[in-house]
């Protein structure tokens, strides 16, 4: 339909691209119908680049939502898939060094390697473990597999859970499973023994957690995230992982910008760069903020950002840097998206679609698409599978403390009615989430 409306308003796939603001190549996917669900600000960028009159307008962006609905109803994710690899991975040779180092180092029987990677949060633990598993996929032909124990948040993931959600990726059906913790642990440590596999655990809380996770004898091995040190775990080869250097922070930076970069001063990206100490993730949310909007420069954004560090100081230090980034776009969001935003901290469940946003913020689900949207734009919100998003686990933190902060007590409880009987209707038990974690 997107090909015969460009062909009838005569412009080329580059043409429209440049019109519209939309890459050829997402233009490409989705005329080929590679992306059956394109965002809403996407459709109607194109609908206005291609100067459609209202019927058929309406048309494109129906067909739109009911490829993105399709698509969230059907389709069913791999389990433990590695996630999608930053497209601009920056820095951090030497934490790639020490990665490969540990997989080639010794492959003499004994017990599978276990490495640890450590930091605060965002900086940069779940790419780079995501990073690695890309790179090392071919040493590991027993596959690749990812996990997110949720350590962090307020229902992590119970290691009987994992397992049984990893014994199923290891190809064991679900009534092989056996009920125990302990029973499912030695099958999994069997499974493993007789191939050469990598499983990433993302986001351990604790010792106890990983525990049965761990490999035994054999080849495969196990590379492990964590906010904290995990300092129970004998054995471990141990990665803390700092921030990133200033001409880093500085390649990420203006990476992020793109063309515009030319245009700002570098001694303000400079000053840019160096206000976010290295943080990978309050490069990214600056970064995105600048992108957003063009007419603001960076040494105007940089004085905001110092200014701002004094009202945030609720933070803990290591946080600051990263609430300031926050602040710096959550500002800039329309009100409808800024009340979606703050109120999503609250919701159950790991993530959410447009229709549960719609019922948080009080806005019709095409306003709350827009919102979602712009959200990860600004890189406040990631995009999951399916027409699903969730929060970076900092970032609802900070919708949290916004929410605290800006709405009364019994706004904030109305707003909790208002999600357990939506969740209710659509057929969620949050005892079951809050139970298992999933
Ligand atoms: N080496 C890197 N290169 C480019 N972007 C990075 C890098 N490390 C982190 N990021 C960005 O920073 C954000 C936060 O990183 P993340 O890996 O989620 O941190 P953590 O797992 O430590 O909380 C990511 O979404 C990613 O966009
Ligand atoms: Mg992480």
């Amino acid at each position: 339909m997107l090909r015969g409306h460009r062909r009838a308003a005569r412009l080329t796939l580059e043409q429209l691209a440049e019109v519209s603001g939309v890459s050829a190549r997402a233009l490409s996917d989705m005329e080929r119908g590679r992306s059956k669900g394109p965002q809403h600000r996407t459709v109607t960028a194109l609908a206005d680049a291609l100067a459609l009159e209202e019927d058929a307008r309406e048309q494109l962006v129906e067909l739109a939502r009911d490829g993105r609905l399709r698509d969230h109803w059907t389709r069913r994710a791999g389990l433990c898939e590695l996630p999608r690899l930053v497209d601009d991975f920056t820095g951090r040779a030497a934490e790639l060094a020490w990665v490969s180092e540990l997989v080639y180092a010794d492959s003499a029987p004994g017990a599978g390697v276990v490495g640890l990677i450590t930091g605060s949060g965002g900086m940069g633990k779940t790419t780079l473990a995501i990073r690695v598993a890309h790179v090392l996929r071919p040493n590991f032909p027993g596959g690749v597999f990812f996990l997110d124990l949720y350590g962090m948040s307020s229902n992590p993931a119970t290691a009987a859970d994992a397992l049984r959600l990893v014994l199923r990726a290891l190809g064991v059906a679900d009534e092989q499973i056996p009920p125990d913790v302990a029973e499912r642990a030695s099958v999994y440590r069997s499974l493993l023994r007789d191939r050469r596999a990598l499983v990433v655990l993302d986001n351990a809380g604790s010792e106890e957690q990983v525990r049965p996770l761990l490999p035994g004898e054999g080849a495969s091995q196990v590379l492990i995230t964590a906010r904290r040190l995990l300092a129970g775990l004998e054995g471990v080869r141990r990665l803390g992982l700092e921030p990133l250097s200033l001409p880093e922070a500085m390649q990420l930076l203006t990476g992020i910008l793109g063309q515009r970069a030319a245009t700002d001063e570098e001694s303000a990206l400079n000053q840019l760069a160096g206000l976010c100490e290295g943080m990978p993730l309050a490069l990214r949310i600056i970064g995105n903020r600048l992108v957003s909007r063009p007419g603001w420069q960076a040494a105007k954004l940089a004085a905001r950002l110092v200014d701002e560090e004094h009202r945030l100081d609720q933070f803990r230090a290591g946080d600051l840097k990263i609430a300031t980034a926050f602040w710096m776009s959550y500002d800039q969001l329309a009100d409808a998206a800024r009340r979606v935003f703050r109120r999503l901290a609250v919701v159950p469940g790991r993530d959410y679609d447009a229709a549960l946003a719609a019922v948080v913020g009080e806005v019709p689900v095409e306003v709350a698409w827009d919102a979602l949207d712009e959200l990860v734009d600004l890189g406040l919100l990631l995009d999951g599978d399916a027409g699903r998003y969730r929060f970076h686990d900092l970032v609802r933190l900070f919708a949290r403390t916004r929410l605290v902060e800006e709405e009364s007590p019994a706004e904030r409880e109305a707003l909790a009615a208002r999600v357990a009987a939506w969740r209710a209707a659509d057929g969620h038990d949050d005892s079951v989430v809050a139970r298992t974690g999933l």
